[in-house]
């Protein structure tokens, strides 16, 4: 997707969230979540095989991003800013474990994402899925995505979202990490919330 595209979708999806998170990010420790509901099952099929579901993360902090393998820029920048937040807590960071769901299931198999996801970070897992199963995910944590209409030679994009969720280890949403979080920010974020 491009830059532009990708801010203005990254850009609704904070104003629809701004306002909540900015009371927890300034420590105003609202009582969780009744306004904003973001996440919630999902089923898939992970990078190394098997079939997972969200109950399989319950204990651990989930750090959510959906794309794409094909992405030519925004995913593999913000996938990048993940990794090198995840190194900054070094073993502070053993208990968050990095998730990659794809927005596209027909390109992005168990191979394809398994190869991806190794080149950013040894704990970055995939999930992939029937199409069903992705929507039924995009839908629970308020991800846009739109397929292009392929060119003559059959490419395709997809537009999407792109913004980072930690969920807590009962499976809560707990932040939204946008474009404007690069890795250092990422890091402190997180170190804030698993304090
Ligand atoms: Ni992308």
């Amino acid at each position: 997707m491009s830059w532009r595209l990708a801010y203005g979708l990254a850009a609704l999806a904070l104003i629809a969230l701004v306002g909540w998170q900015a009371s927890r990010w300034f420590g105003a420790d609202s009582p969780a979540g009744e306004a904003v509901v973001i996440g919630g099952p999902f089923s898939l099929t992970a990078s190394d095989g098997r079939r997972v579901t969200d109950q399989d993360f319950r204990g651990r902090w989930m750090l959510i991003y959906f794309g794409f393998t094909f992405c030519p820029d925004v995913c593999p920048t913000e996938l990048a800013v993940m990794a090198a937040a995840l190194d900054a807590l070094g073993d502070d960071a053993a208990d968050i474990q990095p998730i990659l769901i794809t927005l596209d299931q027909e390109r992005d198999t168990v191979e394809v994402l398994r190869d991806y996801v190794a080149a950013f970070h040894p704990r970055l897992i995939g999930l992939t899925g029937t199409l069903a199963e992705i929507q039924a995910v995009a839908g629970a944590y308020r991800v846009f995505f739109q397929k292009t209409e392929p060119d003559a030679s059959g490419d395709y994009v997809v537009d999407h979202s792109s913004v980072v969720y930690l969920m807590d280890p009962a499976g809560d949403y707990v932040a939204v990490f946008g474009r404007d979080v690069d890795a250092v920010a990422m890091a402190e974020g997180l170190r804030h919330y698993l304090d």
